[in-house]
């Protein structure tokens, strides 16, 4: 996918660029990987980030043909053989649901639309592997986002996500770091919902513990109870209002 030449960048100013091309990593080896995940650690905090490994032998075990019913996927956008964005994202067919990661474009290539042009990338092969895996259409898109991000408020404002109303946390990507709370949003693709059933966030929320940060036993994480004990009380959970979301606070991580 190629964008076009030129756009109206922050402040009104027309920004000419080169040839922005949208693809997939497929291969340990592609030197995109390395260049994309410098790039997500610019963005993102330490405590929020994977290692560099984890990215390489994930595309090691795919070309050895040990693909499974979790997907992972590594999208990059390139101008002049410069890496200037990076979405990461895992179809969990058990819940046939995609789950973005991390979604970053360089400081001097925002505004100009890479973003969602990564994500729409990325919901495009969620909905490739819901067909082969599940047979079925995609149900849905999530994704963890800080309360005072404006990317919250801009896919709330854009794409119609819900952006769930209950205390939602990621569980810590290092050791020594700790679980972080974000908001969790919600992007419904075979139906209209303004509202979850708490069952389906359970649910949700134990698939993409155990299956995307690899957390065995869940239910001993102290966070996961409390996410738990919360959704417990409800049986269904509505949407944070875009008022209800701060303005904008630090334009770097989740
Ligand atoms: C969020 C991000 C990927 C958007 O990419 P993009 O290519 O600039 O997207 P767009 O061209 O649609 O840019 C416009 C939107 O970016 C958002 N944005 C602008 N400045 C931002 C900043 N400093 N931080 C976060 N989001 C910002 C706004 O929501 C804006 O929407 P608006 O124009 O309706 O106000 C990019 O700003 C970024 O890398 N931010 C830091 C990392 C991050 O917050 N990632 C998302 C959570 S994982």
């Amino acid at each position: 996918m190629a964008s076009s030449q030129s756009s109206r960048a922050a402040g009104g100013r027309m920004v000419t660029s080169r040839r922005i091309t949208i693809r997939e990593v497929l291969r340990a080896d592609d030197p995109a990987s390395g260049k994309a995940h410098d790039l997500i650690s610019r963005t993102f905090r330490k405590t929020e980030l994977v290692g560099r490994g984890e990215w390489r032998r994930t595309l090691e075990e795919r070309e050895a043909g040990f693909e499974t019913d979790v997907r992972w996927h590594l999208v990059v956008a390139e101008r002049a053989g410069t890496v200037i964005g990076v979405a990461t994202g895992t179809y969990l067919a058990d819940v046939n649901t995609g789950v973005i990661g991390y979604l970053a474009v360089a400081r001097a290539a925002r505004r100009l639309g890479v973003g969602p042009k990564l994500r729409t990338r990325l919901r495009s092969l969620f909905r490739r592997d819901a067909r082969q895996v599940r047979r079925e259409p995609l149900q849905a898109v999530v994704g963890e986002v800080r309360r005072g991000n404006p990317w919250l408020r801009t896919l709330v404002r854009r794409d119609g996500v819900l952006a769930l109303d209950f205390g939602y946390f990621q569980p810590r990507l290092r050791p020594g770091s700790r679980s972080i709370r974000l908001v969790l949003y919600y992007e419904s693709l075979d139906r209209v919902r303004h509202r979850l059933p708490s069952a389906l966030i359970r649910n949700l929320l134990y698939t993409t513990w155990q299956r995307i940060y690899r957390i065995g036993r869940p239910l001993s994480n102290p966070a996961f109870r409390r996410m738990l004990a919360e959704l417990d009380k409800r049986t269904s959970v509505g949407k944070l209002r875009l008022e209800d979301l701060p303005a904008y606070q630090n334009g770097n991580g989740h």
